[in-house]
């Protein structure tokens, strides 16, 4: 089969030749559709090696130039809470510090086989961030579109790799004026299917470094690039025969900005564009995939799982205690357990996959002023 670009809307589609982040015909969100995963055994694909070990299962324009930092194989450890057996995938430890660099490496190395020499992402800090190093590996140049508050210690990382940085009101504002700016090509991860490659290989790592298989999945959730990533690798891994089951996957949103709670019927939503969250890594509401992240929930039998900044705390003390340098937005996935385990839905005996989606050491400031002494 061809490898091709498909709308998630309307009937569009088109062999891949260069590289697209929306339908022209309708402008929704595109995927990737291929079947390279069903012809290579897993032996054949090799942890430690960045995304080359995975290479042959990634789209086209991935396999033309690869540019890779050693991202992915991170590390499992397995630790237990009443009766609950967690998979904590440390994604913290990837090159920048975020498992967003599983996405730049896919699109870094979409965007160098096509000849793009500028790319435009928008961002919380973290993906800003990754695209930022990735570009400057790659000899590209980037502008990064963040929101004014975003921790100072990405920003300050983002400038050391030469990003031309425009820091907006909100999160939702720097979205906007990503799009609009067409002095690049934009690769932001809200849209562009590339991300989502990326992100599969994570769980072809879950399922090839221990022996556990899932029964659930919580991941913190803005963009839906990390859930609809893992989602889509979980579907390939049933396709091949190596797994019989979906693990049910919990997205876990801010209680002051959860779209996703607001499309499934659980909440009136409250639009704030700004307020002093912990969580600074979960607030964006304009997602233009949410109707495939709401999918990925029905057809898991998962839920979105709410919180506050005061479960996020509790969560984010005990995940320090336990030795995990995380920041705020990562201990979401700690904080929805405690709920899930607490209202009998996830239950004793069950193995459930928690990424620690990103590392407190680029805000140790912000984690010395939020815990309790
Ligand atoms: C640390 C961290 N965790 C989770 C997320 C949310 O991930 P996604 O946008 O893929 O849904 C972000 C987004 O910026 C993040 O920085
Ligand atoms: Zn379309």
């Amino acid at each position: 089969m061809d490898e091709v670009y498909k709308c998630t809307k309307c009937d569009w589609s088109i062999s891949i030749e260069r590289y697209i982040w929306r339908c022209p015909r309708c402008n929704a969100p595109i995927q990737i559709i291929s079947d390279k995963h069903l012809e290579i055994s897993l032996k054949d694909l090799k942890l430690g090696r960045g995304i080359n070990g995975f290479i042959s299962i990634l789209p086209k324009l991935i396999r033309m130039s690869p540019i890779s930092l050693g991202e992915g194989s991170t590390a499992i450890v397995l630790r237990e809470v009443l009766g609950v057996k967690i998979l904590f995938k440390l994604e913290y430890l990837n090159p920048t510090g975020s498992f967003k660099d599983r996405g730049s490496a896919t699109t870094i190395s979409a965007a160098l086989s096509t000849g793009i020499t500028r790319v435009i992402e928008d961002s919380s800090g973290n993906a800003g961030l990754s695209i930022a190093c990735y570009a400057s590996a790659a000899g590209i140049s980037s502008r990064i579109y963040a929101p004014i508050d975003a921790p100072r210690g990405k920003i300050e990382l983002m400038k050391l790799f030469g990003a031309d940085i425009k820091l907006m009101p909100t999160r939702n504002e720097a979205a906007r004026a990503a799009i609009l700016d067409k002095e690049g090509i934009y690769v932001g991860h809200r849209w562009n299917p590339y991300a989502i490659e990326g992100v599969k290989i994570e769980a072809y790592e879950l399922i090839m470094q221990q022996d556990q298989i899932p029964t659930a999945i919580i991941v913190p959730t803005a963009s839906g690039m990390h859930i609809l990533g893992l989602y889509k690798g979980f579907k390939e891994l049933i396709e091949r025969g190596d797994i019989r089951e979906m693990p049910r996957f919990y997205a876990v949103q801010h209680e002051d900005y959860s779209p996703l709670a607001i499309k499934l019927g659980r909440k009136d939503y409250l639009k704030r564009e700004s307020p002093q969250t912990i969580v600074n890594g979960l607030r964006l509401t304009d997602v233009p995939r949410i109707g495939e992240i709401v999918n990925v929930i029905k057809r898991s039998e998962g839920d979105v799982v709410l919180v506050n900044d005061h479960d996020v705390v509790q969560a984010l003390k005990v995940l320090i205690h336990m030795g995990f340098v995380v920041e705020p937005t990562s201990a979401t996935a700690y904080a929805a357990l405690n709920k899930l385990i607490n209202d009998g839905i996830v239950e004793k005996g069950e193995t459930v996959v928690i990424p620690l989606t990103g590392s407190g050491l680029k805000m140790t400031k912000k984690l010395i002023d939020v815990l309790p002494k």
